[in-house]
């Protein structure tokens, strides 16, 4: 069967921005800025999308374009063209090395995961990474609904005029942001409320897929990305001119020493992974469907930048609120949503801003776990047909949403403590270790995001760069005639010493074993 074709290259490129743009940029970069050191966070984030992350994504696209196969057969057949013998033991060593650190972590869980790495990549290789990177993006998209289904819930109330509790009508915006803190506490502390949200989010996604990729995916991007600009726009007129708002504006902007640890670099790295969308056999998949005559390095620029604008934007649009209005920096997953109802109130037509924002952060959040679920069903597609005849999509969604959903449950009935599930949490707290977060969703995200990630991001990069090696790589990246010298070079000595070396020495700096 010939496979589809993206039509064009914009299409491409705003189908991986609609992919990469989501929660992640404006849910998780500002919350993960506010931990971790504001302005110190921000420069470490866009240091290492420069020279980790565009890297690693120009090495995803090409395995897919060179390969056209889903990500198990892609990593395999990679592997077996750059006829390399000793790629596999490199990344059973890697994995061996993992399950120490793990250990080290008392984080038992991953520690058998890796073990069982060890076996599997000696015995099987690459392909055995490319199931790593279906089974964490099928493991993200589980908690990533739950968001997406906060974000469905907060649309709701601010359509029906219940954004701003009640009590707080007509007060100062610093108590409307600490009544809608509390509100949202209470409101994940109800799983029953979260429940029908993360369904509404769960549905929408699958039935997005059902319609196959060119008319679902690329349709709706080319329309609501500029849209998503626009209105996050809207939103930081309103938020710098808070009083107080300078405050903000300088943490976000203003790096210091003393808040730069390894620790920083490590989440800072995971989040460019996470929100990039690398390592999840994502850009994989969509490169796979790529055209040759799109220029691969132009195509990963124009995302990369797209993302990270995305990010600082939304950056942009809540640190000043969260100044102005004295809620702390550092509230975790909740920042958004204690900050801004506050901005909101706030406004001229608050109620109709609010629903058009939340609106447009559910259809980020949507075209990336159409994304992020679109590989699991390529896999369950071209894998399940052994035996008759080859899986139906429908069939291969049905699965990866019913995995998803049932993972996923298990984030909506603990985010705020484990009271309705607790001999599993103490089960999750004594196989995690020091992985540990208080509740299985930020539990899961922290062993996803900044050590799944990483590990796969870092055997693909030494899978590219030292098994197929640039040199027969490269001259793949451009399009068909075109004669670039100077990038190609760049980008080789890029995914073969910067991105695996950086990546290395924060795993090393901290799990301990190389002192600071
Ligand atoms: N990058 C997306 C975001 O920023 C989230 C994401 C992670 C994702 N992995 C993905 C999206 C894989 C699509 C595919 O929100």
């Amino acid at each position: 069967m010939t496979r589809e074709n993206w039509t064009s290259s914009i299409g491409f490129i705003l189908a991986s921005a609609g992919s990469a743009i989501g929660l992640g940029n404006i849910w998780k970069f500002p919350y993960m800025a506010g931990e971790n050191g504001g302005g110190t966070f921000v420069l470490v984030y866009v240091l290492c999308v420069a020279f980790i992350g565009l890297p690693v994504m120009c090495a995803e696209m090409l395995i897919g374009r060179h390969t056209r196969r889903n990500i198990i057969n892609a990593m395999g057949k990679v592997e077996r063209l750059s006829g390399s013998v000793g790629a596999r033991f490199v990344l059973s060593t890697l994995s061996a090395g993992m399950a120490v650190a793990f250990a080290t972590m008392e984080a038992w869980l991953p520690v058998a995961l890796a073990l069982a790495g060890v076996f599997l990549f000696a015995k099987k290789g690459f392909s055995v990474l490319g199931w790593v990177c279906t089974v964490v993006a099928l493991a993200i998209l589980s908690y990533y609904a739950v968001i997406g289904g906060w974000i469905v819930e907060y649309i709701r109330l601010a359509l029906t005029g219940t954004l701003v509790p009640e009590a707080a009508g007509g007060v100062a915006a610093v108590e409307v942001a600490k009544t809608s803190q509390t509100a949202f506490a209470a409101y994940v502390a109800s799983p029953w409320r979260v429940l029908w949200g993360f369904g509404v989010f769960m549905a929408v996604t699958g039935a997005m897929l059902l319609g196959g990729i060119r008319a679902g995916i690329e349709r709706m991007s080319k329309i609501l990305m500029p849209l998503l600009f626009v209105l996050l726009l809207v939103v930081i007129a309103r938020s710098v001119t808070l009083p107080g708002a300078g405050e903000g504006i300088a943490f976000l902007l203003r790096p210091t020493l003393d808040a730069f640890t390894p620790k920083v670099v490590l989440m800072a790295l995971g989040q460019v992974f996470f929100s990039l969308s690398l390592g999840m056999a994502i850009t994989v998949t969509y490169g796979s469907y790529l055209h040759k005559e799109h220029n691969i390095l132009r195509a990963a620029g124009w995302v990369g930048v797209l993302d990270t604008c995305a990010a600082l934007l939304a950056g942009l649009a809540i640190f000043p609120a969260v100044f102005a209005v004295g809620l702390s920096p550092s509230a975790g997953p909740g920042l958004i949503f204690g900050a801004l109802p506050a901005v909101f109130d706030t406004m001229w037509w608050g109620p109709f801003w609010a629903a058009c924002f939340f609106f447009m952060l559910f259809i980020a959040a949507v075209t990336s776990s159409v994304a992020l679920l679109e590989c699991g069903a390529t896999v369950f597609i071209e894998r399940l047909r052994r035996g008759h005849k080859r899986g139906s999509r429908r069939t291969a969604v049905l699965i990866g949403f019913a995995l998803c959903t049932l993972m996923g449950l298990l984030s909506v009935f603990s985010t705020a403590d484990w009271g309705h599930l607790p001999w599993l949490g103490r089960a999750a707290e004594a196989c995690m270790g020091d992985l540990y977060r208080g509740n299985w969703l930020d539990t899961l995200d922290n062993f996803a995001s900044n050590w799944c990630l990483p590990f796969t991001a870092l055997s693909t990069a030494l899978l590219v760069g030292w098994a197929w090696t640039p040199r027969r790589a490269a001259p793949e990246l451009l399009a068909a005639g075109e004669d670039w010298r100077a990038l190609p070079a760049l980008w080789g000595f890029l995914v073969r010493w910067v991105s695996p070396v950086g990546i290395l020495l924060v795993f090393l700096y901290v799990s301990g074993f190389l002192g600071l």
